[in-house]
C-alpha cells in the first residue's frame, strides 16, 4: 500500500460518505495505491455509516473506540494500524479540500519528508474559521512558533491537515496530549524537508466543531511539555528562571552579611551580588548549557569569568535604559523593569555566543 488517509472522525455521520466519495473522486485520475482509514471515537451514528461503506467498498476501513480517547490519541492509532508509505491525515468533515491529495501526493514522491496544506502561505485562505475563532487559532500558531524553534518556519504549525513518510516518525514516541498532533511531529520526528502547500479551509459542511477551552488548555499544556523536552528550546527559560532564583539569592547573603557578621553595607552589596553570579554561573552551567560540546575547550574558571563579565555589562546595560527612558519621562520603576527585560535577553544571547559557544 502506498498511502494511507487517517481519518479522525467524532460524530461525523452526515460527512463520511460525502468525504469517501470525493476522496475516490480526486484520486480517481491517480495510479496511487491509497485507503481510507477512519479512527472513530463517535457516539452517533456514524460508526454504522462507517461500517456499510467498509462492507462495499475495498478502500475503507475503520477503527471504532469505545469511550474515544482524543483526537490526537487517534490520529497516533491510525499511524500504527496502517502500513503504507505514506500518511496524510485529514479532518472528516470537508473542511480539508480532497482536491489537495494529488498535490500532497506528488510532493512526497519527490522525496519531500513533511507536506502541509497551508491557510496562510500566499493563495491560502482560512474562510471556515470567523471571529474569535480566528483570534484564538493565530495566538495558539504564535504562542507556539514563539516556544518552540522547530515550529517557527512553519505557517499552519496547527493545521490538522498533513502528509508524511512513515519513515520520519518510525521509533518515535508519539504522545500528543489533545489536539496538535502535527507539532507533536514536526517537534519529535526525523524529517529534513517540509513543504506547505496553499489551501482554502472552507466552512464545515455538516455538524459542528468539537473545539473547546479544554482544548485550547490542553494545547498550552503540550507546548509546555514540548518545550522542557527540548535542549535548546527550554534554554532561555531556564535561563531566565535561574536568574530570577540569584535575586533571591543575592538578598539572602546579603541579610547574612549585615545581621549576622555585621558586614559594611557596601561591602555585603558587592560581595553578594558577585556570589549570586557564581551560583547562577554555576546552574547555568549545569543545567542551561549542560550539553554545550565547547566546554571540553574553554575552562571552567574561563566560562565562569566571561559570565561575570558579561552579568556586570548587564547590570551597566539596565542602568543605562532606566536612565534614558527616565529621560523621556518614564517612571524609574517601569524603567528599570524594561532594563532588566532587554539586558536578561541580551546577556543571554551573549553568554550562547561568547561563554557556552564560539
Ligand atoms: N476520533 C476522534 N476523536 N476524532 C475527533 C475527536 C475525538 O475525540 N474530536 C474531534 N475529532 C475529529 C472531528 O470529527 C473532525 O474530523 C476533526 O477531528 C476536527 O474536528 P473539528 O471539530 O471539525 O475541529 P475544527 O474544525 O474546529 O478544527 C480543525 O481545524 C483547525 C484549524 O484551525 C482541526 O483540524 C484543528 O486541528 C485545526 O487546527
Ligand atoms: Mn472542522
Amino acid at each position: 500500500m502506498e498511502l494511507s488517509l487517517v481519518i479522525p472522525s467524532f460524530n461525523e455521520k452526515d460527512n463520511v460518505q460525502n468525504l469517501v466519495q470525493q476522496i475516490h473522486q480526486a484520486l480517481a485520475d491517480t495510479n496511487i495505491d491509497y485507503e481510507i482509514f477512519f479512527v472513530d471515537d463517535s457516539t452517533d451514528e456514524t460508526p454504522q455509516r462507517l461500517e456499510k461503506m467498509a462492507a462495499l467498498d475495498q478502500r475503507v476501513r475503520y477503527y471504532h473506540r469505545e469511550n474515544g480517547k482524543g483526537l490526537g490519541t487517534a490520529v497516533v492509532e491510525g499511524i500504527h494500524q496502517t502500513e503504507s508509505e505514506w500518511i496524510i491525515v485529514m479532518d472528516a468533515d470537508l473542511q480539508h479540500p480532497p482536491e489537495l491529495l494529488p498535490t500532497m501526493v506528488e510532493r512526497l514522491k519527490a522525496g519531500i519528508d513533511i507536506v502541509i496544506p497551508s491557510r496562510f502561505v500566499e493563495g491560502g485562505s482560512d474562510g471556515g474559521l470567523v471571529g474569535v475563532r480566528k483570534l484564538i487559532s493565530f495566538g495558539a500558531r504564535s504562542i507556539g512558533r514563539l516556544l518552540l524553534k522547530r515550529l517557527r518556519p512553519i505557517s499552519d504549525c496547527t493545521s490538522g491537515f498533513f502528509g508524511f513518510k512513515r519513515t520520519v516518525v518510525q521509533g518515535v514516541k508519539l504522545q500528543p496530549l489533545g489536539w496538535k498532533i502535527l507539532i507533536e511531529i514536526l517537534m519529535k520526528a526525523n524529517y529534513r524537508t517540509v513543504h506547505e502547500i496553499p489551501y482554502q479551509f472552507k466552512a464545515r459542511d455538516a455538524g459542528e466543531s468539537k473545539m473547546s477551552i479544554r482544548e485550547q488548555w490542553n494545547y498550552l499544556i503540550h507546548l509546555w511539555k514540548l518545550m522542557w523536552q527540548s535542549e535548546e528550546d527550554r534554554r532561555f527559560p531556564l535561563f531566565a528562571m535561574i536568574g530570577f532564583s540569584g535575586v533571591w539569592v543575592n538578598l539572602g547573603l546579603m541579610a547574612g552579611f549585615i545581621y549576622l557578621l555585621g558586614m559594611n553595607h557596601v561591602l555585603a552589596s558587592v560581595l553578594a551580588s558577585l556570589m549570586a553570579m557564581v551560583n547562577n554561573y554555576i546552574w547555568n552551567d549545569a543545567l542551561t548549557w549542560r550539553d554545550a560540546k565547547q566546554k571540553e575547550h574553554k575552562p571552567g574558571w574561563i566560562r565562569m569569568l566571561l559570565f561575570m563579565a558579561i552579568s556586570a555589562v548587564s547590570v551597566a546595560l539596565t542602568t543605562w535604559i532606566m536612565r534614558g527612558l527616565e529621560m523621556i519621562g518614564i517612571q524609574v520603576l517601569v524603567g528599570q523593569t524594561i532594563g532588566i527585560l532587554i539586558s536578561t535577553i541580551w546577556s543571554y544571547q551573549a553568554n550562547r555566543h561568547l561563554t557556552w559557544g564560539g
